[in-house]
């Protein structure tokens, strides 16, 4: 432990704390702009001055030191943080009243703490890119903290962003949709400002609902249960499923079903190929399909390594082909009315909703697809007192769940759900023990050995894009040990993707996944052959996993992309 003295405070600290921790610990938050909790140090906004030892210096880059004297409030301070942040707001476009991020921007809130109210003021033109359907980038409003770019290299090992000539930007000033990004999100969510944000949508939700010939319908995915209460300012998986259905029902939407059942289903059909494959002999190790931006992923930087892919489209693709189909037929609905809205944890659903093989209703599948934030903003736009909301129930054939589905969210949750519907496929036996902790937690590789009737079966889980590289290397190496690979997308899965409330740091994201285990274990029905509704599907309309209704509606192929 290091001993400083902060404002007068003699306080220890852990060695290695920088000067902004230590404050923090000591109770004083010193403002800062380009410093993130789990990002590296960047030190190039200058707006946490503080004097050490007699000195101004940056918090956010110095290193505590014993016997060290910090002073975070002093005219000279707050004059020395003002100047610099002004600079960063000379630039910068004042266009808080239409921003993605107003209300939700960190520089906004800098120039309120900091008290700001002149300062010169030439903002930068560049023209918007809007080439992807998930995000849209406004480098006006760039304040240079680097935080995307590391995001994208270091995390995701994408490589879409760079530094150049003393601005971020796209790889060669590409348009974003001519780099190989894969429409994660991860950027938007670091980023401190409106530079880069979702497309939003939310005008064709409004205009859907005002067209009375159009049925709009929903589907609420498994990571957007608990990440839900924070969009509309309660604490992480507090809101209430039944109230967060009759709030949507509020809002316009005829039909509120769940991502969760079609999760459910995945399981069947997934469970199902793995097991074919290892009677087979079929492409091991299969890996899952869930998460488009990983689907991008593979398809960009691994396009000759695409039959490991599971053929079972994503949750939400299944949802949407079978809205339009089964759904409708069983309703009398034309399918032609029905408007599918997803609301998604991820910017990539976005893309994927786009792709042109996602049709197999015979029409566009899903319609529309909101983020968790694009949501909030809905639920803000007409506060709703969720307390004194009667529940209202999820609608049926397409809304029952298990807990199995609840933990798709998580990372490691859809390899759990997997075994524990697999494990008594292939025994026979009941499962007593559905809990599966070695597929847990926020790390960002996970592996275990199962044990099916003799046969051992070696599974892993990566999170976030560098560990999927990981494991895709070994697997063109030829050394990859496993038979089943979970793979996700963005750090802690779902529940951290590209679509979440902001902030998304690692604490808040470790919440939403103790949220997420909280909710499975409290679900009576946790494995999802077990799903009633699924159960029903199968007897009324697909017959078996796997048959030709399956493949026509449930599975897909994949295509390489880019490169
Ligand atoms: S990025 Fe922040 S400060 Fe800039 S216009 Fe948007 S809300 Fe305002
Ligand atoms: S969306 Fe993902 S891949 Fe694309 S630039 Fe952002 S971090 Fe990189
Ligand atoms: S785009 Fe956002 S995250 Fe990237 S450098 Fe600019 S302000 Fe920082
Ligand atoms: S927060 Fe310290 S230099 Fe940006």
């Amino acid at each position: 432990m290091v001993n400083v003295t902060i404002n007068g405070i003699s306080i220890a600290v852990p060695e290695g704390f920088t000067v902004m921790q230590a404050a923090k610990a000591a109770g004083f938050e010193i403002t800062s702009l380009c410093s993130h909790p789990d990002l590296k140090v960047r030190d190039n906004c200058k707006v946490c001055m503080v004097d050490i030892n007699g000195e101004l210096k940056t918090a956010c880059a110095e290193t505590v030191t014993s016997d060290m004297v910090v002073n975070t409030y002093s005219p000279e301070i707050i004059t020395a943080r003002q100047k610099n942040l002004k600079k960063i707001l000379s630039v910068h476009p004042q266009d808080c009243l239409n921003c993605a991020r107003n209300l939700n921007c960190e520089l906004q809130n800098l120039a309120n703490t900091l008290l700001i109210r002149e300062f010169s003021n030439r903002p930068l033109q560049i023209p918007k890119d809007r080439s992807t359907p998930s995000l849209v980038r406004d480098m006006s409003k760039c304040t240079l903290c680097q935080r995307c770019v590391e995001v994208c290299n270091d995390i995701q090992t994408v490589g879409a962003l760079e530094v150049a000539n003393g601005i971020v930007q796209t790889v060669d000033g590409l348009l974003l949709a001519e780099t190989n990004c894969v429409v994660c999100g991860q950027c938007a969510l670091a980023c401190p400002v409106g530079a880069i944000v979702e497309n939003e949508e939310m005008d064709k939700f409004l205009a859907a609902v005002a067209d009375p010939d159009k049925i709009v319908i929903t589907q609420i995915a498994p990571a957007v249960r608990v990440a839900v209460a924070e969009a509309v300012g309660m604490p992480t998986g507090s809101l209430d499923m039944l109230k967060f259905v009759a709030g949507l029902k509020m809002l316009g939407f005829d039909y509120v079903f769940h991502t969760n059942f079609t999760a459910d289903l995945t399981i069947l059909e997934e469970g199902n190929e793995l097991l074919k494959r290892l009677q087979t002999g079929g492409t091991l190790p299969m890996i899952t399909s869930c998460s488009p931006g990983w689907i991008n992923f593979i398809e960009t930087f691994y396009p000759d390594k695409l039959d490991h892919l599971s053929t079972c489209k994503s949750p939400q693709q299944m949802f949407g082909a079978l809205a339009k189909t089964y759904w409708a037929e069983k309703m009398g609905i034309d399918p032609a009315k029905i408007y599918s809205v997803s609301i998604m944890p991820c910017t990539a659903k976005k893309f994927e909703a786009a792709r042109p093989e996602m049709n197999s209703s015979g029409y566009q599948d899903v319609d529309l697809v909101l983020t968790v934030r694009e949501l909030g903003k809905l639920f803000r736009m007409e506060p709703i007192d969720f307390d004194k909301l009667a529940p209202a129930n999820f609608d049926s054939l397409l809304g029952a769940y298990t807990g199995a589905a609840v933990i798709f969210g998580a990372s490691g949750g859809v390899m759990e759900a997997a075994l524990r519907t697999v494990y008594e496929v292939v025994t026979g036996e009941t499962l007593e023990d559905v809990n599966f902790n070695v597929c847990r937690g926020f790390e960002g590789m996970k592996e275990a050995e199962v044990d099916l009737a003799g046969t051992k079966v070696k599974v892993a889980v990566a999170n976030s894009l560098g560990n999927a590289r990981k494991i895709m290397d070994d697997i063109k190496a030829g050394t990859s040990p496993y038979h089943f690979i979970e793979v996700m997308c963005c750090p802690g899965g779902c529940i951290g993707g590209g679509g979440q409330p902001i902030p998304s740091t690692i604490e808040k994201r470790k919440e939403r996944i103790d949220a997420i285990y909280a909710e499975d274990a409290g679900e009576p029905l946790r494995k999802s052959h077990e799903n009633p509704e699924v159960k029903f599907l199968y007897e009324d309309f697909l017959h078996e996993p796997l048959g030709h209704k399956s493949h026509e509606l449930l599975h897909t192929h994949y295509h390489p992309q880019k490169q």
